[in-house]
């Protein structure tokens, strides 16, 4: 399939999103061929700019260190500005009129990254200039509210506008080449789907671990907290791809159907019994999260979650998903971890359980199995040996490449639909519902360590938690 002739309009083009991740990704798309020869990039933001100050404002914040200067200089060519105050309606008209101007075009995006109380605005302005035609998306920025009635906000307004195929909920996990990497792993290889079980599995890990703390974003990062920025949306995203049921087909609707399904069959949290929430605190010289840049200092926000989730389906019963995300841990690592059962073999005493090791970040994207194998010494002595694939071939586009160009190509499976997200959101609120309300503070744990002690409360009789070894 051809790539589309195509404008893609940034809103918020002058943030750290788009300076960071972005254009960055454009360019890369440029680079690779992968974008229409056509195709144009239009910058918006409040920011008072001419075309050329934008252009040099990429240059020097977008501009990948080992680009081109060439390729560069040609994929600036693609580059517009345009100054846009989302309160005013000539600066619609203007942006209409620009986009009517190229009548060649087959696919319009407007991607929203700005603050989630401009998504409803902005598109019904975009609607009231006749933006919103058949081949138009728009692609919603992460956090889509902060709880299921905020997020039911946004959509409603969205929908009044949009339609939910022309509606691009965006979560950078889908993006990730070992995340899609899990669906061929998990449904093409007869070695591992009919283990997929609670006869074989005997518990799941997930875990998306940071090293680094909230940096600049401290006084956005306190409103939100762990669970809205990382369980709501990635982990809980990587859970259903982990343990969905088979989907019919990988198109937007099945795959979405089947994400939803697992959501909806997720055990109601208990807060008090599946939950452990934790804080960082200074340590060795970093520093503590409420010393952080804009943090209040009795901020009791929680930089760190520890669940225990269960899933009500036949093929899962009596398996623990044990799901966990962090910042200023120890390691940092995206993991998905299959912990199968032991085997009762009298053979060969010093057996040790089968472990599958699927890591997603782009710099370790890597399966390793651990198996038994024999040592040559001793008549029944094994050790554990691991089988690592490494799953990166030739040029890995980034998550963001990736969903720029299926947005541009007008594909939804990897963005999120409505219902899923709001599900997502349903099942979190108990836990959302115990932060709020609960009087102790979360756990402290040392900044650059594995978290919290607590944790391990959650884990069941003879499960530890997985920390790289
Ligand atoms: C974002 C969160 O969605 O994901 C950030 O808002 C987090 O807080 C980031 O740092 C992690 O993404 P990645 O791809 O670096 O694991």
């Amino acid at each position: 399939e051809s790539p589309k002739n195509f404008d893609l309009v940034l809103f918020g083009a002058t943030g750290d999103l788009a300076m960071r991740k972005l254009l960055p990704a454009l360019y890369h798309a440029h680079a690779a061929g992968r974008l229409h020869p056509l195709g144009r990039i239009l910058g918006a933001s409040r920011s008072r700019l001419t075309r050329a100050g934008f252009v040099a404002k990429a240059e020097q914040q977008a501009k990948p260190d080992d680009a081109d200067p060439n390729v560069w200089a040609s994929f600036a060519e693609r580059l517009d500005y345009h100054p846009l105050d989302m309160d005013d309606e000539r600066d619609f008209a203007a942006l209409a009129a620009k986009i009517h101007g190229k009548t060649d075009s087959e696919s319009t995006v407007f991607y929203l990254s700005t603050a989630p109380k401009f998504f409803t605005q902005a598109c019904r302005s975009l609607a009231a200039h006749g933006l919103n035609g058949a081949n138009a998306r728009v692609v919603l920025e992460k956090p889509l509210g902060t709880d299921l009635e905020s997020c039911r906000l946004i959509n409603d307004g969205v929908a009044q506008y949009f339609q939910e195929h022309q509606t691009l909920r965006i979560d950078h996990y889908l993006g990730k080449s070992g995340l899609q990497n899990l669906l061929a792993l998990r449904f093409g290889n007869s070695l591992f789907e009919p283990l997929w079980n609670n006869r074989h599995i005997r518990s799941v890990q997930i875990t998306l671990a940071e090293t680094l703390g909230v940096e600049e974003r401290g006084e956005f990062y306190d409103t939100i907290g762990a669970l809205r920025d990382m369980v709501q949306n990635h982990i809980i995203q990587i859970l259903c791809l982990t343990a969905m049921e088979r989907p019919q087909s990988l198109s937007a609707g099945h795959l979405r159907d089947a994400k939803l399904q697992l959501i909806r069959s997720l055990r109601p949290l208990d807060p008090e019994r599946d939950a452990v929430f934790g804080q960082y605190a200074f340590s060795d010289g970093l520093k503590g999260y409420t010393q952080e840049h804009k943090v209040p200092a009795a901020s009791r926000t929680e930089t760190y979650a520890a669940l225990c989730a269960r899933i009500d389906t036949p093929r899962w019963e009596g398996v623990p998903f044990y799901l966990r995300t962090g910042k200023r841990l120890a390691r940092r690592s995206a993991e998905i971890v299959i912990g199968f059962r032991p085997l009762s073999d009298g053979l060969f005493p010093t057996l040790l359980p089968n472990r599958l090791v699927i890591s997603l970040q782009a710099e370790d994207e890597t399966v390793r199995l651990r198996l038994n194998v024999k040592t040559p010494d001793g008549a029944n002595h094994t050790v554990p040996a691991e089988a690592c694939f490494d799953t990166r071939s030739g040029r890995r586009p980034s998550a963001y490449e990736t969903l720029l160009l299926e947005a541009i190509a007008g594909r939804a499976a990897l963005f999120n639909r409505r219902d899923e997200l709001e599900a997502a959101w349903a099942w979190l609120a108990p836990a959302l519902t115990f932060l709020r309300q609960h009087p102790r503070p979360p756990h402290p744990y040392p900044a650059g360590s594995s978290g919290p002690a607590a944790a391990e409360r959650l884990l069941a009789q003879g499960d530890t938690w997985f920390e790289g070894d």
